[in-house]
C-alpha cells in the first residue's frame, strides 16, 4: 500500500480527512479533495526536509541528474579547504566557481578570505542554484551552463568595474565532474575556461582520476602542481593551472 494513499492508517492526516469526510455524508468528490490535500502536506514535509539537509538535495540531483551531479555525496571539508588553500584571495579579478552543488567549496573560499563581492558561483541545477543563493546571500550566484561562461561574463549581473566593464577572471575553481560531461560540452566548457581565465591566473580541478594529465591540459593550460587528497569519498587529486609563460 503506498504511503500517502488515502486509507494508510500511518498516511498522516489522509486516513482521518478522508473518513471524517465520509462521515460527513460528503460523498466521494470531498473524500478525494482531502486524499489530496494529505498527499500535498507530505509533499510539504519531504520538501522541507530537503531543505534542511543539503546532502539529501545533492542526492535527489544525483537521481535526477546522475551524468552532471557525477559525484556519489558533496566534497569533504577536506578537499575544500584544500582547494581553497590553493587561492590568493588578494589576488586581482573574479573568484568563479564552475558547479557549486551544496556549496561546501564555496564555504571554503570564503572562510580563506576571498570576499563574497568578488565570488561568482556557477550552478546549472536550479534547485541547488536555489539552495547556493539562501544558504550564501552575499555571493553571485548564477544558474546556468559552464559551456556559456563567455556570454554569461557579458551579461548585466556579471560584476562590473567602475567603468562598468566586466570584471576579469583571476581564478577558477572547478568542482565540475568533467569526466562524465559529454565530450561536446565538456570540450565547450574547456574553451571558455582557458579563454576567460586572465593571463596571469590560476586554475583549479578536482578529479576522482588519480593519473593521467588534467582535460584542461587539452585547452592549452598548462600544470603547475598537483595534490592528492585521501579524505574524500572517493579520493581525489586536485590540478592546478595556468597559462603557459606564468607562473
Ligand atoms: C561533483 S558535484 C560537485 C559539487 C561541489 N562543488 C562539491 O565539491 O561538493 C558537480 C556539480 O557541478 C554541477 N554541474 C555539472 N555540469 C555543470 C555545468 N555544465 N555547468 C554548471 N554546473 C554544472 C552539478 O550540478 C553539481 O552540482
Amino acid at each position: 500500500m503506498p504511503l500517502n494513499s488515502p486509507s494508510n492508517p500511518r498516511s498522516p492526516g489522509g486516513a482521518g480527512l478522508t473518513r471524517r469526510a465520509r462521515a460527513a455524508g460528503a460523498g466521494p468528490a470531498l473524500a478525494v479533495r482531502a486524499a489530496r490535500a494529505s498527499v500535498d502536506r507530505m509533499r510539504r514535509v519531504v520538501n522541507l526536509a530537503v531543505r534542511r539537509s543539503p546532502q539529501s538535495l545533492f542526492l535527489r540531483e544525483l537521481v535526477a541528474q546522475p551524468g552532471t551531479v557525477g559525484a556519489i555525496c558533496a566534497s569533504s571539508p577536506r578537499l575544500a579547504a584544500r582547494m581553497a588553500s590553493w587561492v590568493d584571495p588578494a589576488a586581482p579579478g573574479l573568484v568563479v566557481e564552475l558547479g557549486g552543488g551544496t556549496g561546501v567549496i564555496t564555504a571554503a573560499l570564503l572562510a580563506r578570505g576571498v570576499a563574497p563581492e568578488r565570488l561568482v558561483v556557477i550552478e546549472q541545477s536550479a534547485a541547488l542554484a536555489a539552495h547556493l543563493r539562501r544558504r550564501f546571500v552575499r555571493v553571485r550566484v548564477v544558474h546556468g551552463d559552464a559551456a556559456e561562461l563567455a556570454s554569461l561574463a557579458q551579461s548585466p549581473d556579471w560584476p562590473r568595474d567602475g567603468a562598468g566593464a566586466p570584471l576579469p577572471i583571476g581564478c577558477i575553481v572547478s568542482g565540475l565532474p568533467l569526466l562524465s560531461i559529454p565530450p561536446a560540452v565538456r570540450q565547450r566548457i574547456l574553451q571558455a575556461g582557458a579563454a576567460l581565465l586572465a593571463p596571469g591566473g590560476r586554475l583549479l580541478q578536482f578529479t576522482y582520476a588519480m593519473r593521467g594529465p588534467s582535460l584542461w591540459q587539452a585547452a592549452g593550460l598548462v600544470g603547475q602542481a598537483r595534490e592528492r587528497v585521501l579524505a574524500n569519498l572517493p579520493p581525489a587529486r586536485i590540478d592546478v593551472l595556468g597559462h603557459a609563460g606564468h607562473g
